[in-house]
């Protein structure tokens, strides 16, 4: 089924309205989720909305948060989420860094007590659209094998990275620290499909390719990514006061009670390095020189990390998003869910 970015945007937020959020908040979170559908990044668009109706609906995300926001210094602040949807605490708490990065030259927030708060180029791409370069690292649920463990410790915790180039071209960076996102084996079960064998392993530490076997994921790169998702845990949990490690909440442990996650902005303007001018020609002149690299066999060409991402996002401007039908059937559907995800285990069917 293929749909508007508008009619989509609809159907999201009506169910996420319907499920118990305010339309401001349900209409913010689907702002990001058909953002990441639109990019072609279905892991984190439509097809959480039921997760997200569930929780909404037994209480796990405050309907009615007391965002607080709190300078801690010059460039440093602290945005309080009050357990509400990650989706619209971290858009805002964005909104703030832009500011303090346009008079201070760099903005370092932190986003604490939040919900899932989804694709992280959604936040990134906040700050190149107002010509800083923006970095955002979360914090994400137990489920990955540390380099040399048997069990899990760190979550799937991604890093984003976006950087303005000329013309409202940016280099945008995105990607979990394993070697795929947990909503992307969600995504394969979704269609029935198997996965690589490098993406995960199954109870006995073993490889796997069958999704519904998954019982931990693999960092990208053996002890490299592993340490980048340590990294990433330090700054947007123990930086923040939060739980950290293991002790980082399930996302589907218990549907009722909040997540307490964590984010971290990092925006740079670079009129106070380089200057702007300077820097958005050398990320164009990067875009161009990436492109123009010869192609290894089976390449037709090179492109710059978030260049697929944005042909894909212009093609589904013209021909609308592609949703997988048993989605689009319960967004159209009166159900709000159909309690499905309160199975205690990151890994249940
Ligand atoms: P991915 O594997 O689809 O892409 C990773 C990066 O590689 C992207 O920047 C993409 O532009 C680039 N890329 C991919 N193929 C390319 C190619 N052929 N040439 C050049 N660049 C290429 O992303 P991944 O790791 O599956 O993450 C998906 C989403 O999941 C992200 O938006 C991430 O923020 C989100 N996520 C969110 C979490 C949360 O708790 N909020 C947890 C984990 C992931």
């Amino acid at each position: 089924m293929r749909l508007s970015k508008e009619k989509l945007k609809e159907l999201i937020a009506n169910k996420l309205h319907k499920a118990g959020l305010s339309t401001e908040h349900a209409d913010g979170v689907a702002d990001v989720l058909v953002h990441a559908d639109a990019r072609g990044v279905h892991s984190h668009g439509a097809m959480r909305v039921e997760y997200y109706a569930e929780r909404i609906a037994k209480g796990g995300l405050n309907n009615k948060p007391n965002f607080h926001f709190e300078k801690t210094g010059p460039s440093t602040a602290i945005f309080d989420g009050d357990n509400g949807v990650g989706h619209v605490a971290a858009k805002l708490a964005m909104d703030e860094a832009i500011k303090m990065a346009k008079e201070n030259g760099v903005a370092i927030v932190g986003v604490k007590r939040i919900g899932h708060s989804g694709a992280l180029s959604y936040f990134v791409q906040q700050a190149a659209n107002e010509n800083l370069i923006g970095i955002s690292v979360c914090q994400s649920d137990p489920m990955v094998v540390p380099f040399g463990g048997a069990e899990p410790y760190y979550g799937t915790n991604p890093i984003a990275f976006a950087a303005p180039g000329k013309d409202g071209k940016h280099i945008t960076f995105d990607m979990a620290t394993t070697v795929q996102a947990w909503g992307k084996v969600l995504h394969a079960r979704s269609k029935n499909e198997p996965i690589p064998d490098t993406w995960a392993v199954d109870s006995n530490g073993e490889p796997t390719t069958d999704p519904f076997k998954v019982n931990a994921l693999l960092p990208i790169a053996g002890p490299k990514g592993y340490g980048l998702m340590m990294m990433v845990d330090v700054l947007s949990g123990i930086l923040l006061g939060l739980p950290f490690g293991n002790k980082v909440s399930s996302m589907y442990h218990d549907l009722t009670e909040y997540r307490n996650l964590g984010q971290l902005h990092i925006v740079i303007n670079p009129e106070y390095f380089v200057g702007l001018e300077s820097f958005q020609e050398g990320i164009s002149t990067t875009m161009k020189d990436l492109n123009n690299i010869k192609p290894a066999s089976g390449f037709k060409q090179v492109s710059y990390p978030g260049q697929r991402s944005a042909e894909r996002e212009k093609a589904y401007e013209e021909n609308g998003i592609e949703i997988v039908d048993h989605i689009y059937e319960y967004l159209i559907s009166d159900v709000i869910h159909n309690n499905v995800y309160d199975h205690k285990s990151p890994f249940a069917k």
